[in-house]
């Protein structure tokens, strides 16, 4: 598989190629990791790695990770880092993700950050992870996540007070219903959001401590926090 390559703007005004590399996007549910996650697929051609993705399909697929997953994540607490980190680790053995790939949603404890950093460490040739946390305030986080409306089809993700369908509770691309998670009403989100504070704001520090870290501000239309976050990422990997 051809390792995809993305190009960059160095001082002096040349340009070069580098390889994207793990890039890790952090933030509390619903600053837009998911939305932006997808403009970097879209321009740079590496695989997202969503790990709420993944439980969403084992918990509609019925298979027993999914059964223990689903009421867990109906609480708005965290699935245990030992299934999360072997469901990345087989993920992580698919050769899409030789020149790179978007972690969305993990590691979010300090255990699965610790699993990810021993792992890549013992990865000959591995880059390190540049890590970029997008940061938006509460009220804002708890219009998306209760706004938020999907496709169960295509997948597309809608907003009904931010960014509304063309026909009400339609997918503008093929007509589908659109779905809303369960988890995503307030008593969930306050709970997920406790449990982001207490678990994953550290996960933020630990990153922020090690450099090749930058926050961006996600209050701003999805093409500028896209730019921004990619624009964050290739001074990273300079
Ligand atoms: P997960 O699916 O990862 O949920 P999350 O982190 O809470 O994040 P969200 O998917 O809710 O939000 P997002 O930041 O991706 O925002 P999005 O782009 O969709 O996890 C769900 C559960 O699974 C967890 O609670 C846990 O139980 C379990 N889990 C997952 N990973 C785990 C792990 N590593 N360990 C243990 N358990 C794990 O955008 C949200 C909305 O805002 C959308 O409607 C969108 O259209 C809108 N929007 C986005 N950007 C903008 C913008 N710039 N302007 C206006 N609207 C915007």
């Amino acid at each position: 598989m051809a390792v995809a390559l993305i190009e960059k703007r160095t001082e002096d005004g040349k340009t070069i190629r580098v390889t994207p590399g793990p890039i890790l996007l952090l933030g509390a549910p619903g600053v837009g990791k998911g939305t932006q996650a997808k403009e970097i697929v879209a321009a740079w051609g590496i695989p997202q790695i969503s790990t709420g993705d993944i439980l969403r399909a084992n918990v509609s697929g019925g298979t027993e990770l999914g059964k223990k997953a689903k009421a867990i994540m109906d609480r708005g607490e965290l699935v245990s880092d030992d299934l999360v980190n072997d469901m990345v680790a087989d993920r992580l053995r698919q050769p899409d993700t030789a020149g790179g790939y978007i972690l969305d949603g993990f590691p979010r404890t300090l255990g699965q950050a610790e699993w990810l950093d021993s792992c890549l460490a013992a990865q000959a040739g591995s880059l390190p992870v540049v890590a970029v946390s997008i940061k938006v305030g509460y009220t804002q986080l708890l219009r998306r996540i209760t706004g938020r409306r999907t496709c169960p089809v295509c997948k597309s993700t809608y907003n009904i007070y931010l960014q509304p369908p063309k026909v009400d509770e339609k997918c503008d691309l093929d007509g589908t219903p659109l779905t809303r998670r369960s988890d995503d009403t307030e008593e969930v989100f306050e709970e997920r959001m406790r449990t982001y504070e207490s678990l994953t704001a550290p996960v933020v520090e630990h990153y922020r401590a090690l450099g090749r870290f930058e926050e961006v501000d996600g209050e701003q239309p999805v093409d500028a926090v896209a730019a921004a976050v990619m624009a964050a990422v290739l001074r990273l990997r300079g």
